[in-house]
């Protein structure tokens, strides 16, 4: 089976980046290029490429092409222009932390620069760390995977939300990286897949990635999970995570928190798998977590048919917010944090 790729750099300095179009998925599987930061800042906003760890990634190699569109400028000057493509692209969307994390670490590669004969040597550098930060996040993935499919041995049937997989990563991905890993052990899961309302994910893309992978899924409709739980039909909850905090509240896409109420009540465990990358040791509380509100058409007009009444008031959270003691444990590439409360967050993820 051919791994899912949903970002690459293409070529070296003077290459550009590919992205798989996650909004075609899955009836069409096409890969566009990106040659400006523009197109990409588009892209990130109309979700063609999405996920938390990818969104970084993509905004890395974004840096990148910013850089080349400067390369012929004296080193001073092209490095507030990176800086500022860098402060541009961090604005396309607020929630996930990754994003921030991955611009951070190349305005760092610029900032530790000043002195360079010129800014090809820069582009040579961002490039490098861009790379860097693609491939880190595929070794945590794989390692995520390791310790998730340890937690769901005894587990025949999984629910999980949104995307987690290959698409919203380097490869593996996050929560679903704990199902693949669990296959490639021969433990096949029955995957129960929220639909995941209003874009979609867990249809288009969650649906699809377990096809490719030839692992049984189960699609329901987001508000068919407590039935799904009653019956007895899941052992566990996985999900994924876009921002965690100091003490273990994590954000992830709406409905995630309706989930967790849930496994609570029916005594199901509930796991967010995530990596370090996506983990905001300067916020304690998630009530601080910023949550991006999203267009009122993605509710009123779903996949373009009109399904609500002219004029109709819409409040469309695409996040919100997972306290940590409803979560049984947070899975990392570090290790798996049980109990979730801030010494644990904090003595694996800082250390
Ligand atoms: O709005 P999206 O599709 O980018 O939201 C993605 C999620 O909420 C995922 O669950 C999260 O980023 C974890 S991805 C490994």
């Amino acid at each position: 089976m051919s791994e899912v790729v949903s970002v690459a750099w293409k070529g070296d300095v003077d290459g550009h980046l590919e992205l798989l179009d996650q909004t075609m998925l899955p009836l069409c599987v096409e890969v566009k290029t990106y040659q400006d930061t523009a197109t990409l800042f588009e892209a990130i906003v109309s979700l063609r490429v999405r996920g938390a760890p990818a969104i970084g990634i993509a905004a890395a190699y974004g840096a990148v092409l910013g850089a080349q569109k400067v390369a012929h400028l004296p080193i001073a000057e092209s490095s507030m222009e990176i800086l500022k493509e860098c402060d541009y692209l961090a604005t396309s969307r607020p929630t996930a932390v990754n994003l921030f994390w991955a611009l951070d670490r190349m305005r760092g590669v610029v900032r530790r620069n000043p002195g360079l004969r010129d800014t090809h040597e820069l582009v040579r550098l961002l490039l490098r760390e861009a790379r860097l930060i693609h491939d880190e996040d595929r070794q945590m993935c794989h390692a995520i995977g390791e310790f998730g499919a340890a937690l769901l041995r005894e587990a025949t049937g999984v629910l999980t939300h949104c995307n987690t997989g290959g698409l919203a990563t380097s490869e593996y991905g996050t929560a679903l990286s704990a199902i693949f890993t669990a296959q490639d052990q021969g433990h096949v899961l029955q995957v129960y897949a929220d639909e995941t309302r209003p874009l979609l994910q867990g249809a288009r893309l969650t649906a699809w990635e377990l096809q490719q992978r030839q692992i049984p899924c189960t699609l329901i409709c987001d508000s068919m999970a407590a039935q799904v739980m009653r019956e007895g039909r899941v052992q566990a909850v996985i999900v994924g995570a876009d921002r965690i905090t100091a003490r273990g509240d994590a954000a992830n896409k709406i409905g995630t928190y309706g989930l967790a109420v849930l496994a609570k009540y029916h005594s199901i465990p509930f796991y967010v798998a995530a990596p370090r990358s996506t983990f905001d040791l300067s916020i304690v509380d998630g009530s601080q977590i910023p949550i991006e509100q999203r267009k009122s058409a993605e509710i009123t007009h779903g996949l373009g048919v009109q399904t609500a009444p002219n004029d109709t008031t819409v409040y469309n959270p695409a996040f919100d917010v997972t306290p940590s003691e409803l979560i049984t444990a947070i899975i990392t590439e570090r290790g798996v944090i049980a109990p979730v409360c801030e010494d644990r967050v904090r003595a694996i993820i800082s250390s």
